[in-house]
């Protein structure tokens, strides 16, 4: 088994919920993520330190920081405790984006660490140190960003309790529009506005499209995934947290769009296309939908069959 002194990781931004599958289904895409350095030292160090364009906005403090927590739950379950690791996090995603950012990080921290110790556990077994992550930076230990920035791909979770953690591939030519405006909602403010109480017929319906969804991805039936792509859980509340939402998402129907919805708890918005061509032009439609509310945004275009995270130094 081979280990190292200082690894350094970087996983990927996620598109989660995925319309018809809240706190289910997500998936990786390309463009943007967050880098975490991992040394083995000699001494405890309670803080991470921080680099990036959004570094300054996060705790340093490893109790507080979502890498930090995620690093201490690894260590804390797998008997390292007694093990001292320096922490250093680039932290490159806007916070409150609805990409992932707070999963980017934790996913970046556990998995660069298990790459330091020689890899003991499977990546697939890393996501419940990185869902602690999540709780620290939300309040909610949900799986459908984390899992995804781990494993790549497009990922369904079909339990929590225990943790069942599906891959599901995806056809080549479906294509990803992330459009992220330039305002921050936080997950647990976006979570606070969600019914408690759903009806059975929604019930009905939402289990309906997620299934369906699953059948379109099988079968690469476009025209399915686009009649599967509702959610009657979270976006009928938190659509009106997002300003431009019904603009840009009419932007991208009509410029041919499978369907679209909100990314993560928000404020971004995901589009599936068939195509990169078409992608462009509903991220661009999208973009124009922002833009009408007086909000600037950066564009995202990416296949879903995205790589997880990955190790970008090892010494
Ligand atoms: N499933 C979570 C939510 C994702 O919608 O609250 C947060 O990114």
């Amino acid at each position: 088994m081979t280990t190292y002194k200082q690894v350094t990781a970087f996983a990927p931004a996620t598109v989660a919920n995925v319309s018809c599958g809240f706190d289910i289904m997500g998936f990786a895409i390309t463009g943007t993520g967050d880098k975490v350095t991992v040394t083995l030292s000699d001494s405890p160090d309670p803080v991470v330190y921080l680099s990036g364009p959004y570094g300054h906005l996060i705790p340093s403090d490893r109790d507080k920081n979502t890498a930090g927590v995620a690093v201490n739950a690894y260590l804390k379950e797998t008997g390292n405790n007694h093990l001292r690791v320096g922490l250093s996090l680039e932290k490159n995603m806007p916070l409150g984006s609805g990409m992932g950012s707070s999963a980017a990080s934790s996913a970046a921290a556990v998995f660069a660490l298990n790459y330091l110790l020689g890899s003991p556990l499977k990546t697939i077994d890393l996501i419940p140190f990185a869902m602690e992550g999540e709780r620290v930076a939300c309040g909610s230990a949900h799986a459908d960003n984390v899992a995804p920035a781990l494993l790549g791909g497009f990922v369904l979770i079909r339990s929590y309790s225990p943790l069942d953690i599906i891959s599901i591939p995806c056809p080549d030519e479906l294509y990803c529009a992330v459009v992220h405006p330039h305002i921050e909602l936080k997950t647990n403010d976006a979570r606070r506005v969600l019914k408690s109480d759903i009806s059975m017929a929604d019930v009905i319906k939402q289990s309906a499209n997620a299934a369906s969804f699953m059948v379109a991805i099988a079968r690469a039936d476009f025209d399915l995934l686009g009649r599967s792509m509702h959610d009657l859980l979270a976006e009928p509340r938190r659509t009106q947290l997002i300003p431009g939402f019904e603009i840009a998402r009419q932007n991208a129907l009509k410029a041919g769009a499978v369907g679209c919805g909100i990314s993560g708890s928000g404020p971004s918005i995901f589009a599936l296309c068939k195509g990169k061509t078409v992608a462009m032009a509903v991220a661009e439609g999208i973009q124009q939908g922002f833009s009408e509310a007086q909000l600037e945004s950066d564009l995202f275009v990416s296949a879903l069959n995205a790589p997880g995270t990955i190790i970008i130094q090892a010494n």
